[in-house]
């Protein structure tokens, strides 16, 4: 396996026990590129395309407290092609990564710290946080693009080396306001980049679309009642759907300068259905449903007068015994995330309700070929208990309600799994379910090719990666013919 190392990132980290600094998140520190990869069983010579995953891979010594979403932002890359394939990884060089290396040390606060803890004014919704870009990673416009999840600058970087692009030149157009969220998403159709960002100033949240040229081309706010926190957004052929869930800052201790979660279950969910620029420009719609918060949205699609949303609703989004500092309550055992179907009549304005599935899942994936249309398959991680890490992966059939499951093993967590689907594929589930393992017990880590029409038979392929690997974020799978790379096929 020839592994170059292109550079080495030098940390200030004290040694320590925190739990998201140490174990399957202890952070990397080398930037390397690695070919000829050690594989168990065979690459698919139909998998053509990259598994892109970020991660929050701290650098420097924190200020205060650490948090789980505190780290820097780092990618790894798989790269296949007709059977061979190719590692990479990169740290996302923000503009807080530089002004950090440069000073040697920690200048921002971590999300459970003051505010005032950081030296200089920060990015996040918030303020004060550094802009790592660590949350999520799409391709978009041929090149990745990765996101904070408390807004900041849209970061580029070739989606093939990993090579750093810097911000996007539309970010300066948004930044006002925040920047952008993580988890803007991709139309298939259309080619188009959906975003949102949101702010403690009014109107507090807005709409935006880049289109396949990488011009910003629609941009409208979205005006909300208050400071909201949402995470993510889903879309269909004529609409965006943004939410204004009832957990969120308490809008009276944040007039005194305090950020404190607090979840008003006595207040409904409302959901923003906004006309996407192609569609007639009627307005915004909003709906209501039963309170709840959700991380995270599956896919959502038209159905005659009904718009219809899948997603994880939470059972319980403040557990009773509150979360701790250090993102240690994050096990979604707490807060109970499941299958869950909205359905909005766009006739009577009303919403229904129902839940799919009573296990608790998240960071989910469908064939994204299907964002925007009904989908049939999901594959939903599987939670370890009390931690940020994955023991395994549920695909569920949205038509009978059927599952099948694949656990890693023991002391093996994997990453969020995108469905890659094949060039010539014949049905939605015509490709494969790939992953990133760290595995505490062999001490490496690797990258799992499993059939999508059949998880539960295991890895059609084990690809084994040059470094043990930090556990992380978001991840995304792009297919070849998408990517405007720099570089070309893979060396023959
Ligand atoms: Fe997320």
């Amino acid at each position: 396996m020839p592994v170059e190392v292109v550079a080495e990132i030098r940390p200030t980290l004290v040694p320590g026990k925190h739990p998201y600094m140490t174990g399957p998140f202890t952070p990397n520190y080398q930037e390397l590129n690695a070919t000829d990869l050690e594989v168990i069983g065979e690459i698919p010579q139909r998998l053509n395309g990259v598994y892109l995953r970020n991660t929050q891979n701290p650098v420097h010594q924190p200020r205060g407290t650490y948090h789980v979403f505190d780290g820097d932002g780092m990618l790894h890359l798989l790269s296949f092609e007709h059977g061979r394939c190719e590692y990479r990884n990169r740290f996302v060089r923000t503009q807080a990564f530089l002004e950090e290396q440069a000073a040697g040390r920690a200048l921002y606060a971590g999300l459970i710290d003051k505010p005032s803890l950081s030296e200089r004014p920060g990015w996040g919704a918030r303020g004060g946080l550094r802009d790592s870009s660590a949350t999520d990673v799409i391709v978009h416009a041929g090149q990745a693009l990765t996101t904070f999840y408390q807004c900041g600058e849209p970061y580029r970087l070739d989606a093939r080396t990993l090579e750093f692009k810097g911000v996007d030149t539309w970010g300066a157009q948004v930044l006002p306001d925040g920047g952008i969220s993580a988890h803007p998403k991709v139309c298939p159709r259309t080619g188009d980049l959906l975003f949102f960002n949101y702010s403690k100033q009014a109107p507090y949240m807005h709409y935006g679309e880049v289109d396949c040229h990488n011009q910003l081309v629609h941009y409208v706010p979205v005006p909300l009642p208050g400071p909201r926190l949402p995470h993510d957004m889903m879309f269909t052929e004529h609409f965006a759907i943004l939410n204004d869930f009832p957990l969120h800052w308490d809008e009276a201790l944040l007039a005194q300068g305090k950020h404190k979660l607090s979840y008003f279950e006595d207040r409904p969910s409302r959901f923003a259905l906004v006309p996407r620029r192609h569609a007639p420009q009627t307005g915004i719609r909003w709906f209501e449903a039963g309170p709840t918060y959700v991380l995270h949205w599956l896919n959502a699609w038209e159905e005659g007068d009904e718009v219809v949303l899948h997603g994880y609703h939470q059972k319980t989004p403040m557990p009773k015994a509150g979360y701790d500092n250090t993102g240690n309550t994050l096990g979604p055992e707490r807060y109970g995330p499941t299958l869950y179907e909205w359905r909005f009549d766009l006739r009577t304005g009303r919403t229904s309700e129902r839940r799919l599935d009573e296990r608790p899942l998240e960071f989910g994936m469908i064939n994204a070929s299907y964002w925007g249309r009904p989908h049939r398959y999901t594959y939903n991680m599987i939670a370890h208990p009390g931690s940020f890490l994955f023991d395994g992966i549920l695909r569920h059939d949205r038509v009978t309600g059927q599952t099948q499951t694949y656990l890693f093993g023991e002391g093996r967590f994997g990453s969020e799994s995108p469905m890659a689907p094949c060039h010539d594929a014949q049905s939605e589930d015509d490709g494969y379910v790939v992953t990133f393992i760290t595995d505490m017990r062999a001490d490496r880590s690797e990258c799992l090719v499993l059939d999508a029409r059949q998880i539960d038979a295991g890895p059609v392929a084990r690809i084994l990666l040059p470094h043990r690997i930090s556990s992380g974020t978001h991840a995304c799978w792009a297919d070849a013919r998408e990517i405007r790379s720099d570089r070309g096929a893979l060396a023959p």
